[in-house]
């Protein structure tokens, strides 16, 4: 017997949310598995054009996540609000009984991730946070090289990279540079990405202790905003209230130094390539911009052989046919791990240990010294 339709809602139908509903019809035309019956934006009107756009009828809309959980029974939903408004949609969904795919990053606070887990917790129900390049090839090879113990153990890496000039924000559109609505900047918007691609291939050891830093030199500086890609610079300027630059030198259980740094705006091409260090080999990922899904290039392992210092260069690895895209694949496992009962692809017990970085870095940079790092039991 063909297995009930999953009944899909929104919450925020701002601009991440066009990639999960694109997936999800997608989905519905191949395989008619689910259907999205409502949505909801706290700017009134928001979520009628956002279906209207995708000419998606028969959707009830509004303008509380409240309401609409009240109102309908919804066995999912894609919670697509800013970072600030993470973790009490997804706190309110879980406990009206749904299944959650959260946009990354987790939260702004590490105090935010622990509450959601512990409802997740209660609820039995699947917490998936939204690292689409996680279903990359390439960046899965990163994992299967440490887990194939190619690079022996690893000791040391080197993370992050970032943007020359590419402070997220618009006129219309402040929500990634504001203290209100984002609470993080380039640590949040694709520092999270970095940490996840290389604590994800060692196996997400538990941040211990982090020396952190935040700047916002470029944010706050109207001269930054060059038109016509930017315009009414003072009023960004005035508007930006979180960090433009950040990282930090964490020690993870298990004796591995992470020398992380993440920008969105510097002085500089490029902050340097992913480097992982091991006793066997060493594995370098070009820099990369790994939030938009993949790596920078080629990969290279450097080792010994037979006394003769070699370099082996990893082809790309090329998506196979019917592969769909990295938004097939994360909506794709997302609605499998609901029917198979889980477990989550990618489990908030993991990204908890991301978050916990981004929290310390906040915090060591607030007080000037190093802090401890520790993650409350859920
Ligand atoms: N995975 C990715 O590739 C990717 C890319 C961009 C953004 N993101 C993440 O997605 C999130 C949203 O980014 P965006 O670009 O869509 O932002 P956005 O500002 O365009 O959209 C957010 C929407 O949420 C709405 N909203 C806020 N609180 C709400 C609530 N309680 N109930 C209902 N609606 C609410 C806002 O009104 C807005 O329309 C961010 O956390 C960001 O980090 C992920």
């Amino acid at each position: 017997m063909a297995e009930k339709k999953l009944r899909i809602g929104f919450i925020g139908t701002g601009g991440i949310a066009h990639d999960h509903i694109r997936a999800y019809l997608r989905r519905m035309a191949k395989y008619n598995d689910v259907e999205i019956v409502a949505g909801c934006d706290i700017i009134p009107g928001k979520a009628d054009d956002f279906f209207r756009e995708f000419s998606v009828d028969n959707v009830r809309t509004y303008v509380s996540h409240e309401d609409m959980l009240d109102a309908e029974k919804l066995d999912a939903v894609s919670v697509c609000t800013y970072n600030r408004q993470h973790a009490a949609p997804t706190i309110a969904s879980l406990r009206h009984g749904c299944h959650v795919i959260l946009e990354k990053p987790f939260a702004v606070t590490l105090e935010e991730c622990v509450d959601m887990m512990r409802a997740e917790k209660e609820s039995g129900k699947i917490l998936t946070i939204g690292f689409q390049p996680r279903f990359d090839r390439n960046m899965q090879q990163i994992k299967k090289i440490v887990e194939a113990g190619e690079l022996g153990r690893v000791y040391y890496i080197q993370t992050g990279g970032g943007r020359r000039s590419g402070i997220p924000a618009k006129r219309d559109k402040t929500s990634f540079i504001r203290e209100d609505t984002a609470g993080i900047g380039a640590l949040g918007d694709i520092g999270c990405y970095s940490l996840d691609m290389v604590l994800n291939a060692i196996g997400y050891p538990a941040p211990l202790t982090v020396t952190g830093f935040t700047t916002d030199y470029f944010g706050k500086n109207p001269d930054s905003y060059w038109p016509p890609r930017y315009s009414k610079p003072e009023y960004l300027a005035r508007t930006f209230g979180v960090d433009d630059f950040a990282g930090g030198l964490v020690r993870l259980e298990g004796g591995v130094i992470l020398d992380f740094r993440i920008s969105w705006a510097m002085h500089m091409d490029t902050a340097g390539d992913t480097l992982i260090l091991g006793t066997k080999a060493g594995l370098r990922i070009p820099s990369t911009d790994c939030w938009n899904g993949s790596v920078g290039g080629p990969m290279t392992l450097y080792r010994e052989c037979a006394g003769q210092s070699v370099e082996t260069v990893l082809p790309i690895l090329k998506d196979a046919p019917g592969d769909g895209d990295l938004w097939d694949r994360k909506i794709g496992s997302f609605i499998r791990a609901i029917r198979e009962g889980g477990p989550a692809p990618v489990p908030s017990s993991q990204i908890i240990k991301n978050q916990a970085i981004i929290d310390g870095i906040v915090r060591s940079s607030k007080l000037g010294r190093e802090v401890e790092i520790h993650i409350p039991e859920v």
